[in-house]
């Protein structure tokens, strides 16, 4: 007999005959005559109640049955006559596929907090919460890909290993054989594996680029990795981002297009994952149902840096980091926007020059680059993307400045020298994209094995 879905069956319309589950117990009550499963098979956040009627026929596999075995079931189904679901099976045969003993399987019927979760990241997604966050962070995915194909642009596949640094941020992680160990001579010596150092990607960005324009519009969705060494509820050393590039387009083509891409997710998960989002709605954060409304309707202030700078003056607000023009802005002050002042999310552009890599394109004030933000109630930036400097002339005098090296850049610097074209796009974070669609605070709590520092387990 083929398996059936406990999801489809709960939303079957009329009774099936005979049908076979298989999934996970997650409780196990007697009464006199019967005994009551609920099992789960991971496919929706309601569980299937099954019946089992004390005959000695049941009597032995009974005894071995406990919350976190699995098990396999064949019965029919039944209209329940119980309050809550449509359905219900009666067993008639059940067979145990795994045991979890019970005086040792940690996840018990009672609420654990987060933190023990994270101790046993290889159970959690077992529970409701963490089942319903990622079949959330599933979907999201899909549809980030959904999106992009409905506006036609192309999915590349940009290079996890890499010898070049895109943000120039010094947060790379380097690679290298356990046979030969990295080095960084220049003399031509180095034993690198690549021949020369190699690190993980820091963003897939300067690819994507070289695809926008050939391709015109390009997205690449991939997991990137950052040695920065801040142990904030935001950063992960391993996270996914989704980096659009648009051929032909500036500044305010991709504020649209990420204004675009948020609402599209949120309205996704709202149609697929109703029951899972109403978990995060009911017991992570009251304001969730209201939050991803304004979300969907209010419009997106925008303002540039200066303005941003001179407001947060203006509040006389006592801030921990300073606010003055050319320091860059904190969460605190991002928070501040999006939380107090707009009450809503905010792109704030032309930031200073020197507080951004080297791709960005200048703006004719000479002081400032054509960079916009998107930050978003509760987290702060969730995008960050920019105009790039199509100008072979003004890359070059960057890349001086910042003392890049023409000769590692060559194919980039390329492009400027045939047939460049003016070119845009951000990088959104996936994880704080998941954080924002179910209230969660904590990105060790939406991806399936973070990696922080001081924390490489599972
Ligand atoms: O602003 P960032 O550094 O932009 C770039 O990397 C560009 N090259 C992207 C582009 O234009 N194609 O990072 C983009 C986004 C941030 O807004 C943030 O949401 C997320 O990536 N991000 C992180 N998420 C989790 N952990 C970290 N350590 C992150 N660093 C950045
Ligand atoms: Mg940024």
């Amino acid at each position: 007999m083929k398996r059936t879905k406990i999801k489809h069956l709960l939303q079957a319309e009329t009774a099936a005959s005979s049908v076979l589950v298989q999934g996970w117990i997650r409780t196990i009550r007697a009464s006199k005559e019967f005994s009551f499963i609920e099992l789960n098979d991971g496919s929706c956040l309601e569980n299937l109640q099954i019946i089992i009627t004390h005959t000695d026929q049941f009597q032995e596999t009974l005894s071995e049955l406990t919350t976190g075995s699995s098990i396999s079931v064949e019965g029919i189904v039944t209209e329940s006559i119980g309050q809550g679901q449509k359905w219900e099976l009666k067993a008639e045969k059940i067979i145990l596929l795994g045991e979890a003993d019970a005086s040792i399987f940690p996840l018990q019927k009672k609420r654990h907090s987060d933190e023990f979760l994270r101790t046993i990241a290889h159970l959690r997604p077992r529970t409701n919460k963490y089942g319903a966050l990622f079949r959330i962070r599933s979907t999201l995915a899909q549809a980030v890909h959904n999106f992009f194909a409905e506006k036609e642009f192309f999915y590349v596949h940009t290079p996890i290993l890499t010898g070049s640094d895109c943000e120039g941020a010094g947060e790379m992680f380097t690679v290298a054989t356990q046979k030969t160990v990295a080095t960084q001579k220049k003399d031509g010596t180095s034993k690198d594996f690549f021949g020369k150092p190699a690190s993980l990607t820091v963003s897939g960005q300067l690819s994507a680029e070289m695809f926008a324009l050939s391709l015109g519009d390009v997205y690449t969705f991939g997991p990137t990795f950052r040695a920065e060494n801040s142990n904030t509820p935001r950063h992960a050393a391993e996270f996914w981002m989704i980096e659009p590039e648009m051929a032909f387009a500036g500044l305010d083509d991709i504020m649209q297009l990420g204004q675009e891409l948020i609402s599209f997710c949120i309205r996704t998960v709202q149609e697929k994952n109703a029951d899972d989002l109403n978990l995060f709605a009911q017991f992570v954060d009251k304001n969730l149902t209201e939050d991803l409304h304004t979300l969907l309707t209010k419009e997106y202030a925008r303002i540039s840096y200066t303005d941003a700078v001179d407001i947060l003056i203006k509040s006389n607000k006592k801030f921990e980091f300073p606010v003055a023009w050319g320091n860059d802005l904190q969460t605190e002050h991002e928070r501040f926007f999006t939380d107090e002042y707009f009450k809503s999310p905010v792109i704030i552009y032309d930031y200073p020059k020197s507080l951004k890599p080297f791709y960005m394109r200048a703006n004719a004030d000479g002081k400032t680059v054509a960079a916009m933000d998107i930050l978003v109630p509760r987290i702060g930036e969730l995008i960050g993307g920019s105009a790039r400097e199509e100008r072979y002339e003004m890359l070059l005098a960057n890349m001086k400045d910042l003392k890049l090296s023409e000769e590692e850049y060559w194919w980039y610097i390329d492009s400027r020298r045939f047939g460049t074209a003016p070119h845009a796009g951000f990088g959104m974070g996936f994880e704080r994209l998941i954080m924002l669609v179910t209230g969660i605070t904590n990105i060790r709590d939406v991806i399936a094995f973070p990696r922080t520092p001081g924390n490489l387990d599972f």
